[in-house]
């Protein structure tokens, strides 16, 4: 079955009907880099707005058990009128009866709604709250591939109910990552970074075979260091990764050299660097996930700032990057400019974007298959 996307609908079907439009509104405040996920959204309102469908947009935010005043959305209703030139009214509820006689009382074509993880239902994906969510509306638009690998009642129940479509955000994530893990052309090079193996470790055996190298930095370039005999000293490695069968593979390379700081490795070395670097410059594909070291640190931001511009300087190379934190990183290359373009594709998603990657299929998704 073939994904539902709105881009291939006629809008003006959605002409006087309601939309509930689930996006990924997981920012931290003053977070740089998941600022990305605000302006990511954008062109999918901006496509309701200019076909004048009344929107109800949906988030979750944080991890709460029930309501949090410190986990609202309610700063975000000025954040996204702002983005796209329109009143956003903000329903600071969690009565869903209540909620619907107030969204019949807003004369905003905008109502974003509060934190849906403050609902019980939202996170147990439970089909009676999905039901009452759905609703709200006459169709469902996920817009949210950060959470897609999460079965959540707004993210896959909720399309039980509703004619449900994907909207440009999620399109534009299925069609990239599809691109670098099957469309690649070679040499493919995969980075991978960050601290856990473990939420590595999918990707690592995704392309393992198809990858020409794959660069390691962070904890996960530390565990292979290890197994391979190298002294760590008190340097975060994943003691519980299972990596014997694959530690010595020819393609994946652990810096020479590191920036150390009280005996805990914090980068990749000026050596490492180089060779990374002439890499990236080689490769046709590039896939990026997890840091090269503890880049917000000073003395530590080198091996991660090379990476960027050797990818940004690559523009024969389609590259994919994201990954919580690589995107994070952002605010150190400020300078540089990261911005997407053709050649470079950054994802929204952290855990979505692995678990993608990885060759997973992720509920969210194959929801809007049915
Ligand atoms: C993310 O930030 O990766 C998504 O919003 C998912 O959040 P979660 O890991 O709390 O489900």
């Amino acid at each position: 079955m073939q994904i539902k996307y709105l881009n291939r609908l006629s809008i003006h079907k959605l002409k006087g009907k309601t939309a509930l439009l689930r996006v990924d509104l997981n920012i931290k405040a003053g977070d740089i880099g998941d600022v990305y996920r605000l302006s990511a959204i954008i062109p999918t309102l901006a496509l309701l707005k200019n076909a004048k469908v009344k929107t109800i947009i949906l988030s979750h935010r944080g991890r709460p058990n029930g309501p949090d005043p410190s986990l609202s959305l309610k700063n975000f209703a000025p954040l996204l009128a702002k983005k796209i030139r329109a009143k956003v009214a903000f329903i600071p509820d969690y009565n869903l009866k209540t909620i619907k006689e107030k969204i019949a009382k807003t004369k905003e074509s905008f109502i974003l709604l509060e934190n849906l993880r403050f609902f019980e239902g939202e996170k147990k994906n439970d089909m009676v709250f999905a039901k009452e969510l759905a609703s709200l509306g006459n169709v469902y638009i996920n817009d949210a591939f950060a959470v897609s690998h999460r079965a959540n009642a707004s993210v896959e129940a909720i399309t039980k109910f509703l004619p449900s479509y994907a909207g440009l955000l999620l399109e534009k994530e299925i069609k990239s990552l599809h691109k670098a893990m099957k469309q690649y052309k070679k040499p493919l090079v995969l980075i991978v970074g960050g601290a856990k193996i473990e939420d590595k470790a999918g990707i690592l055996q995704y392309f393992l075979k198809k990858a020409d190298f794959i660069l390691l930095g962070g904890g996960v370039a530390n565990t292979f260091a290890r197994a391979r005999g190298r002294e760590i000293k008190e340097s975060l490695f994943d003691a519980k990764a299972n990596i014997e069968k694959i530690k010595n593979r020819k393609n994946i390379i652990i810096p020479e050299d590191n920036v150390w700081k009280n005996d805990m490795i914090a980068d990749i070395g000026p050596k490492a660097r180089t060779r990374y670097v002439k890499i990236i410059k080689k490769a046709k594909t590039i896939v990026w996930g997890g840091p090269m070291g503890k880049f917000e640190e000073t003395g530590c931001k080198e091996g991660t700032r090379a990476v960027w511009r050797a990818i940004l300087k690559n523009k024969r190379a389609f590259s994919v990057v994201g990954g919580g934190e690589t995107t994070a990183s952002f605010s150190l290359i400020k300078k540089l400019k990261v911005k997407a373009n053709p050649h470079l594709f950054l994802s929204t998603g952290g855990g979505a974007m692995l678990d993608f990657l990885s060759g997973q299929k992720l509920p969210g998704i194959e929801a809007l298959k049915k």
